[in-house]
C-alpha cells in the first residue's frame, strides 16, 4: 500500500489525479472505475481540467460505478448515474459517453438480476483497470457496509444506519428521504480492479484510514480487505490521516519511490 498524507483535499486530490493520468498514459482505453459523494469531487475537476487541456480523454473508455441506490427516481439529482453524468459525461466534462456510463439498474424489478448484470458487464469489459474508492466513516467501501463478505461479487445491500446519517446531508437532512437498499459492487469486485486510488478527507475518516492501513483485516471495517490488494495508492488531507501511527515512514517511502 503507499500512502500519503497532504495538508488539503486540493493537494491530495492532484496527486490522485497524477496518478490516474499516468494510467492512461499507458493504457488510452482503460477502464475507469468511478465513486460518488464528496470525496472524488476535486479529483473529477482535475480530470475535467485534464480533458480541457487535453491530456485526458474517457472518450474510448468505459466507467463502472461502484454503486446505485435501489428505488431511486430516474431524474433524482442524487441517482448516482445523474451525478456520474454531471461530473463526467460529454465533450466538455472528460469525453466520457453516457453509453459508456455503467451504473448498476437501481430500477429494475429484480434488484439481484441487475447486480450481477453490472458484475458481468465489468467483466465483459475485461476488467477495471483503475478505481476510485472513498472510504465511509464506518470503513465501508462501495456500499460495503460491516460485517458483510470479504469476497461479494456485485450484490444488494442494505444501507447501516450510519451510512443513512452520513448520506442525509443529500437528501435534505432528511433521514427518512434516504434510501434503504442499493445495489454495491463487492469487495471480491472491487478487489480486481488492477489499481486501486482511495481518497479520504476529513476528521470523521480518520479512524477508518487508520484500520484501513494499520488495522487488522476484518469485517468490521470493511475497507481493511485492500490490504491485500498488490497497487493501492491512498491520499488522504492531514484531518483524515491524523490518526495514522506510521506516517513519517509513509511519507519517506512515497518520496523515494515517486518522489514529491
Ligand atoms: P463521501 O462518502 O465521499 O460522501 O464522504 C464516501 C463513502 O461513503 O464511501
Amino acid at each position: 500500500m503507499h500512502i500519503r498524507t497532504l495538508d488539503t483535499a486540493e493537494l491530495a486530490s492532484a496527486v490522485a489525479a497524477k496518478i490516474l493520468l499516468s494510467v492512461f498514459d499507458k493504457k488510452p482505453a482503460a477502464n475507469l472505475g468511478v465513486a460518488t459523494g464528496s470525496t472524488p469531487e476535486h479529483l473529477y475537476a482535475e480530470l475535467r481540467t485534464a480533458h480541457a487541456r487535453g491530456d485526458f480523454s474517457l472518450a474510448n473508455s468505459k466507467a463502472f460505478a461502484l454503486d446505485e441506490y435501489v428505488g431511486i427516481a430516474e431524474d433524482h439529482y442524487e441517482r448516482y448515474r445523474n451525478v456520474l453524468r454531471r461530473e463526467l459525461v460529454g465533450e466538455d466534462k472528460t469525453g466520457l459517453t453516457d453509453e459508456n456510463l455503467y451504473t448498476p439498474n437501481g430500477l429494475m424489478s429484480d434488484s439481484h438480476a441487475a447486480a450481477a448484470a453490472h458484475d458481468q458487464a465489468i467483466r465483459d469489459a475485461g476488467g477495471v483497470d483503475i478505481q476510485i474508492l472513498g472510504i465511509g466513516s464506518n470503513g465501508h467501501i462501495g456500499f460495503n457496509e460491516p460485517g458483510g463478505s470479504l469476497v461479494s461479487r456485485t450484490h444488494v445491500e442494505p444501507l447501516s444506519p450510519q451510512t443513512v446519517r452520513d448520506n442525509a446531508r443529500f437528501f435534505e437532512g432528511d433521514l427518512s428521504k434516504v434510501p434503504t437498499t442499493c445495489i454495491t459492487q463487492g469487495l471480491g469486485t472491487i478487489m480486481e480492479a488492477r489499481v486501486l486510488l482511495l481518497l479520504a478527507f476529513g476528521e470523521k475518516k480518520a479512524d477508518a484510514v487508520a484500520q484501513l492501513a494499520e488495522g487488522p483485516i476484518s469485517a468490521k471495517w470493511p475497507a481493511t480487505i485492500v490490504q491485500m490488494h498488490p497497487e493501492v495508492y491512498v491520499l488522504t488531507d492531514a484531518a483524515a490521516g491524523s490518526k495514522l501511527e506510521l506516517t513519517a515512514m509513509y511519507q519517506e517511502r512515497w518520496k523515494l519511490q515517486f518522489g514529491e
